[in-house]
Order: C-alpha cells, then sequence, then structure tokens
C-alpha cells in the first residue's frame, strides 16, 4: 500500500459508520482514487459513497443489531419457536435485499432447493440478513453455513445469532472481490443473491472473475429486478443476459426461476 492509500484508508475509516467495514474493501476503492488529481477530502468523500452504495444503502434505516440480538437471544431461551422465527423475520427487514424477499422466502428456496439431502455445506456470499432465513427452513441438522459480507458489525451479529438457531455457522469479514480465490471451497451450496451487481460496480468482471473461483455443486444466483428505491426498467433482463452469456461460455447450463422482485439461476455441476 502506497503512503497516500495508507492516509485515505485511514480517513475513510475515521468516520464512525465506516469503522467496521472491511479494510481490505476500503483499500481497494480507494487504490482506484489514489494517484488521480484531486483532494484528498474530495477522495475521502468518493470512497465512502461508493461503499455506501454497495453496502451501506441496504442498511437503512440504520441497523438495530442489539435489539435484533436482545429478542432472538429471547426466544432462542425460552424455546419459543414461532417467536424465533418472528424475531429473525423482524430482523431481516433490516436490510432492504432480505427485506423484498420475506412475503416468498419459503417458497423462494423450496423452488429453487427442493432437496437439502445432499448439502452438508453453504457458502451465502455478500450475505446481508440472509443467513436468518435459516430459522424459517428445514435444513439438514449438520450443515455448515460459511457467510461472508464486508460489515463488521453484520459480521459480529450473525456470529452472535447462528448457535441460538442451532446452526453449524461462520460469518467472516471478507472483501470477496479481492481475493474470490480465498472463498471457501468446495462446497455444496453457493449462494450469490443479489451480489452480483454490487460486486461489478466496485470493478468491472469482478462478478465473472467470482464466479470462475467458485467451486460447487450447486450455485444459487439472483438478480434484483429493480434498482434499489425502485428505478430502472429493464434491471433484470440486463443482468439475466449478462449472467446467461457467462454461463454459455463456460458450458454450464442454468435453470432460471422468477419471483415477485427477483430472478434467480441454478446451476448445478456434475459431481
Ligand atoms: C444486494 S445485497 C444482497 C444481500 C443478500 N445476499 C440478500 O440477497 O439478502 C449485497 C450484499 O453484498 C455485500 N457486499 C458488497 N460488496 C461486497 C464485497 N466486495 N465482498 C463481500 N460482500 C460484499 C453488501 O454489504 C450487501 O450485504
Amino acid at each position: 500500500m502506497t503512503d497516500e492509500v495508507e492516509r485515505l484508508v485511514d480517513a475513510v475509516i475515521a468516520g464512525r459508520k465506516y469503522r467496521s467495514v472491511s479494510r481490505d474493501l476500503v483499500a481497494h476503492v480507494v487504490q482506484t482514487l489514489a494517484g488521480r488529481p484531486g483532494r484528498p477530502e474530495e477522495k475521502v468523500k468518493l470512497a465512502r459513497s461508493k461503499i455506501h452504495q454497495v453496502a451501506f444503502a441496504y442498511l437503512e434505516p440504520a441497523p438495530s443489531y442489539d435489539r435484533w440480538l436482545r429478542r432472538i437471544r429471547s426466544a432462542a431461551s425460552a424455546g419459543d419457536r414461532a417467536a424465533l422465527i418472528e424475531a429473525c423475520r423482524d430482523a431481516m427487514r433490516g436490510h432492504a435485499s432480505t427485506r423484498e424477499r420475506l412475503p416468498f422466502l419459503r417458497e423462494f428456496y423450496a423452488t429453487t432447493i427442493p432437496d437439502w439431502s445432499g448439502i452438508r455445506t453453504v457458502v451465502d456470499i455478500g450475505c446481508g440478513l440472509n443467513p436468518l432465513s435459516l430459522a424459517l427452513l428445514d435444513v439438514p441438522p449438520h450443515l455448515e453455513y460459511v457467510a461472508y459480507d464486508v460489515l463488521g458489525d453484520l459480521i459480529d451479529f450473525l456470529n452472535a445469532v447462528f448457535p441460538l438457531l442451532g446452526v453449524n455457522g461462520h460469518a467472516e469479514l471478507r472483501d470477496v472481490v479481492l481475493a474470490p480465490e480465498r472463498v471457501r471451497r468446495p462446497a455444496d451450496l453457493v449462494l450469490l443473491l443479489k451480489t452480483l451487481p454490487c460486486l461489478d460496480q466496485l470493478e468491472p468482471g469482478a462478478g465473472d472473475r467470482l464466479l470462475d473461483a467458485i467451486e460447487a455443486q450447486r450455485l444459487l444466483v439472483s438478480f434484483p429486478l429493480h434498482a434499489l428505491g425502485g428505478g430502472r426498467k429493464g434491471f433484470g433482463r440486463t443482468y439475466e443476459m449478462r449472467f446467461l452469456e457467462y454461463v454459455e461460455r463456460r458450458g454450464l447450463a442454468a435453470r432460471r426461476f422468477i419471483f415477485p422482485n427477483e430472478l434467480a439461476f441454478l446451476v448445478v455441476r456434475d459431481s
């Protein structure tokens, strides 16, 4: 890292909101600005705005991790499954992407992954609050669940929640654009739910590089059918075309599923 990059990284994470963001992600974003003309304050502002766009924009209003955790913990310790599910659903409303799936969450998984019997390891990339879906699903008891995201507070929250759901889960702070080869493998199922567009915003082509690095028997990829905030007609169609081109180039096959606001593809590789 050059001195300028180090200084800019420190300045970005000096802001309270950015303190728990993966340093790798911050360095990565800052590197695209270093060496260019412009005042350091402008570069810090640009870097924060990019990080907001790919991560914080989904978490508005500000997440209530402590309150969510208290409620989940209390339901788990009372052994009240209905209350546990409701507490998880409530928390999932805190992340725009996860919230949008809530009205059809069970149907989403029942349709795309009808049989969990051969699945022992799941890797959830750019997980947001999706790991809480486990509270609503009948997954095998010894399932190992690995989740990656770039927000430290979110990662700490998920690591506190996994044991309360009785899941052998582990969340890690990881910028998957910087180090796609470090994604856990092999896996029986990799989830890339609505994450590829964020990665391509960070670096064009990053999504394809990550897909190439994944070694999984089943890969479930999805795309939003509209931009955050509701705009951009034809959003899903663009991603569909790009993804299907990728699938064809690599000689793979994908099953397509359409949900009210999400388009999903399941790629199954021969074992
Ligand atoms: C559109 S949201 C999808 C969340 C979740 N997969 C879902 O569909 O419910 C994208 C997620 O990717 C995360 N993310 C963005 N850039 C990332 C990166 N470089 N590495 C890992 N995660 C990233 C964001 O923090 C955010 O939680």
